[in-house]
Parts: structure tokens; sequence; C-alpha cells
């Protein structure tokens, strides 16, 4: 199978060079913000949990459309990054975690995005066992990537290919998910690889 988190090497955030890399994060992901809510039709009765949340601005668009929204991340400067850019924090947590490990309860979640972290990602499958943990049944997973040209090196592989979003959405049906499937969407000058998925 393709695999899926080919940038899962990377040494994590932390320090200057972390908060920078936070900062290249914030142009441009305002569009994907909206592309990971109105695919998953969040709204005022939805617990969202963003995994991988980065400088959080799908956590605060999460928040904006009233759902109670928890942002995961690993690396302590990016929550720091994301709280100080959070003028209203009514509704949302920021909690240290990682997708093999989300330390949130079980069936707590109604709606989980992963927006450009599974690249990342140690361990897909203990990523995906964690998503179908915490979301409750009926629950929505939502997995956004940038699409990228197959051989791509460098900064330009940091997403998916369409081979690779495929290999993914079919682990999503081996941990157990229902209804997985890739969509392809266009925001800009970005094109980005969605995979959605139901818990049954
Ligand atoms: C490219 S950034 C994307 C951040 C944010 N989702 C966005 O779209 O702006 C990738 C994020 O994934 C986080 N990350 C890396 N490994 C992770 C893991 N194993 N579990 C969860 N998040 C992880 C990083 O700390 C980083 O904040």
């Amino acid at each position: 199978m393709t695999t899926v988190n080919h940038h899962a090497d990377h040494p994590g955030f932390r320090g200057v060079t972390g908060l920078l890399a936070g900062l290249t994060m914030i142009p441009g992901r305002g569009a994907v913000a909206h592309l990971a809510a109105d695919l998953t039709a969040v709204s005022a009765t939805d617990r969202v949990i963003d995994v991988g949340c980065g400088p959080g601005m799908a956590v605060r668009e999460a928040a904006r459309r009233g759902a109670r929204v928890t942002g995961v991340d690993p690396a302590p400067v990016m929550l720091q990054l994301a709280r100080a850019l959070t003028r209203q924090q009514a509704g949302i947590t920021w909690a240290e975690g990682t997708a093999e490990d989300l330390r949130q309860p079980d069936s707590s979640a109604t709606v989980l995005w992963c927006v450009a972290t599974v690249h990342h990602w140690k361990d897909v499958n203990a990523g995906l066992a964690e998503a179908r943990r915490v979301l409750a049944p009926g629950g929505r997973l939502l997995a956004i990537e940038r699409r990228v040209r197959p051989g791509a090196t460098g900064l330009a592989s940091h997403g998916w290919t369409d081979e690779q979003a495929l290999s993914f959405a079919d682990q999503c049906r081996m941990a157990g998910f229902a209804d997985a499937h890739v969509e392809r969407h266009s925001r800009g000058r970005r094109v980005l690889c969605a995979v959605r998925a139901m818990r049954p």
C-alpha cells in the first residue's frame, strides 16, 4: 500500500523555527478551514476535534460556527501561537497530544478533522484507531491534504498524490470507517485532496 505519512520523520516544530513555520501556516488557510467546516456541515450541535491543529485556523472557524472544538497538537509552540491568535476563546480547548494518542474521551466528538497533518503522523493505523475511538457513532472524519505531483520533493511534497489519497481512504475502510471516499477541491490556486468517511 502507498505510504501516506511520507514525512513521518519530521523532527517536530519547536523554538523560533517552529514559531516561524507556524506563521507560514496562516496565509491562505482560511479557505481550507471554510472547506473543512462546509464539507462536514459543522454547526452549533457539533463537538469537533482538530488533530494537528497548528496555529488553529480551522479551530477558530469551527468555533465561529458555534461548535465546541478542541485543537490537538504535539507541538507546544503551535498551541502557544494558536492561543495568541485567538481573541474569542469561548467554546475552544487547546490540548497537547498526537493523532496516535489524542488523550480525549471515547465517543466525545461528532466531527474529527485532520488538515495537512496526516503526512506527518508516525503511525497512520494508530491514528485512525484513535479517530474511531473518539468519534461517536455517525461521527464524520475528514482529512485534507494539498494535492502534490508524483515524484515531488522537498516542500513541494508536503501533501498527497491522488494515489496517496486513495490509499488513505483504503486505510480508513480497514480501520472500520464507512463510506470512505476521495474528493478533489480547488481553492484559489490550491488543489486539495479530501478524504471523508463516517464512523458507523
Ligand atoms: C503543516 S502543519 C498543519 C497545521 C494546521 N492543521 C493547518 O492546516 O494549518 C502540520 C501539523 O501537524 C502536527 N503534527 C505532526 N505530527 C503529528 C502527529 N503525530 N499527530 C498530530 N499532529 C501532528 C504538527 O505539529 C503541525 O502543527
